[in-house]
């Protein structure tokens, strides 16, 4: 082996939610690679070195990441949240597809992270308590025709839709669209919860209905969840609130 290459997820914002094995990992590096907002969440220490770049620059950086791996370094590539989900670690495998000499004799390891819909769900109770499925509502990648597909069988077959990147200043309405799409298919009432900078100081979670879910704030740092329809609030006798959806299919 020459150098490593440890694609590592910080959470999605509090060190208490970064993992040892990733605390670890970043500690080890020589070198700390990642978009701006993750890299300057942590402190150098001495004799490391911080590179941060561009977000719509993945497959370069994981590209980088490899050669400097290759060329003997320790790379500790960061990513927000989990780095396999909408992230980094797909970037350096399909960087590895294009070219696999790159990552010859490279020791790659994946550190897992909490991923946003896991910590917004904590907040709110135990949305994800059944089934659920993740999609992202970015077209950058995929045609929004493959979206809508999915979004409506998702509603159908009943998941839990936690949606990432749901809003950009470059795609305002498509969340817009994508609640009247489902609006098509979920009863009015269903379940929506908005989780805005969870872990962060701003955080906020609010919870509505489909039937109102275009009408609540949305950007690039929310996540938001579309229950299913047995998705719903459960409230205690001193009325505080949450939301969960129960672990075992009832009768409609
Ligand atoms: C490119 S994806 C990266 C996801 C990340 N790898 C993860 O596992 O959470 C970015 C999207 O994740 C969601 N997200 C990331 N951090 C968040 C946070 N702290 N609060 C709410 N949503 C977040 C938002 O939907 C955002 O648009």
């Amino acid at each position: 082996m020459t150098g490593t290459l440890t694609i590592v997820g910080l959470g999605p914002g509090p060190e208490g939610w970064v993992t040892p094995a990733a605390t670890e990992a970043v500690d080890h590096a020589d070198m700390i690679l990642g978009y701006a907002p993750y890299v300057n969440r942590l402190t150098p220490k001495a004799g490391q070195v911080f590179e941060a770049t561009d977000n719509r620059e993945e497959l370069a950086r994981a590209e980088r990441a490899l050669h400097l791996a290759g060329s003997g370094r320790r790379v500790a590539l960061v990513s927000g949240g989990d780095p396999g989900v909408f992230a980094m670690a797909a970037a350096v495998y399909e960087a590895v597809e294009k070219n696999p000499a790159s990552a010859e004799k490279i020791d790659i390891r994946v550190e897992p992270g909490v991923t946003a819909m896991l910590a917004a769900a904590a907040r709110i109770g135990a949305p994800l308590g059944h089934d659920f499925c993740a999609i992202s509502l970015s077209d950058n990648l995929k045609s929004w025709a493959t979206i809508e597909k999915r979004l409506r069988l998702a509603a159908e077959a009943d998941f839990v839709i936690a949606l990432y990147n749901p809003a950009s200043k470059a795609r305002p309405q498509q969340i817009k669209q994508a609640f009247d799409l489902l609006a098509g298919v979920l009863p009015a009432e269903t379940i929506v919860v908005f989780a805005r900078a969870v872990g962060r100081a701003d955080e906020e979670v609010d919870v509505t209905t489909l039937a109102h879910a275009t009408e609540m704030p949305c950007d690039m740092r929310t996540l938001v969840m579309v229950g299913s329809r047995e998705t719903r609030k459960v409230v205690a006798a001193d009325g505080r609130a949450w939301v969960y959806t129960p672990r075992s299919e009832r009768e409609r």
